[in-house]
């Protein structure tokens, strides 16, 4: 059976990095599955509509080119907070989920990570990881990474992004961020990347060990 492996988890807890080390481990394609939801928030201000129309955001899903994910300014400190506004609209979601899907569908299996991957996007995953970190461990982190692409933010404005961001994508009635039951819960406070993979690739092994 081809492998999905579907990684959760809130803003900057690691799972980006993490899945992109189990999909080069294992030999599988990855998606960043966020990056479409920065997609459709960067359409609409390209196309100077605002965020919080409902319809062109649906259309800008619809319409949304997956060979076009390279764009550096998806990766922006304002994209991810845009990504969640757009995201709690319900026909964004159901205009990307197919296309997430069919990615997910690979006859090699899939890495996938995001914030409703093991509980919408792919219930039936072999192995489901939800990453964690707290806020202040994860604002650091982002603070680390913005700085490193010359980024300049205060710490105290990441870490309210992120507790705002945190709110917002747990609270939405459309897909919240949840940690799926049969998922397993991984805190990467204390982790480096280096550790946290150790841990990720074991409970992979451990999962499929056991099926
Ligand atoms: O993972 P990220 O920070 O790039 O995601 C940006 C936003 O997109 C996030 O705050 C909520 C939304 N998102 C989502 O709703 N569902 C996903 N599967 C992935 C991201």
């Amino acid at each position: 059976m081809p492998l999905v492996i579907a990684i959760d988890g809130p803003a900057a807890s690691g799972k980006g990095t993490l899945a992109k080390r189990l999909a080069d481990h294992y030999g599988l394609p990855h998606l960043d599955t966020g990056l479409l939801y920065r997609a459709v928030a960067l359409a609409l201000l390209d196309a100077g509509l605002s965020l919080d129309d409902r319809e062109a955001a649906a259309r800008a899903a619809e319409a949304l080119d997956p060979e076009k994910l390279d764009d550096p300014r998806l990766r922006e400190r304002a994209m991810g907070e845009a990504a969640s506004r757009v995201s709690a609209v319900p026909e964004v979601r159901a205009g990307l989920l197919l296309w997430q899907r069919r990615f997910a569908a690979d006859p090699q299996g899939a890495v996938l990570d995001g914030r409703d991957i093991g509980t919408v996007v792919c219930p039936e995953a072999e192995v489901k990881l939800f990453i964690t970190a707290s806020s202040e461990e994860r604002a650091r982190r982002r603070h680390r990474e913005l700085a490193g692409r010359g980024e300049t933010a205060s710490f105290a404005a990441i870490l309210a992004d992120i507790e705002a961001r945190d709110a917002r994508d747990a609270g939405r009635a459309a897909a919240p961020l949840r940690m799926a039951g049969d998922a397993v819960r991984l805190d990467t406070t204390e982790l480096d990347a280096d550790a946290a993979f150790d841990e990720a690739r074991g409970i992979v092994e451990r999962t499929r060990g056991s099926a």
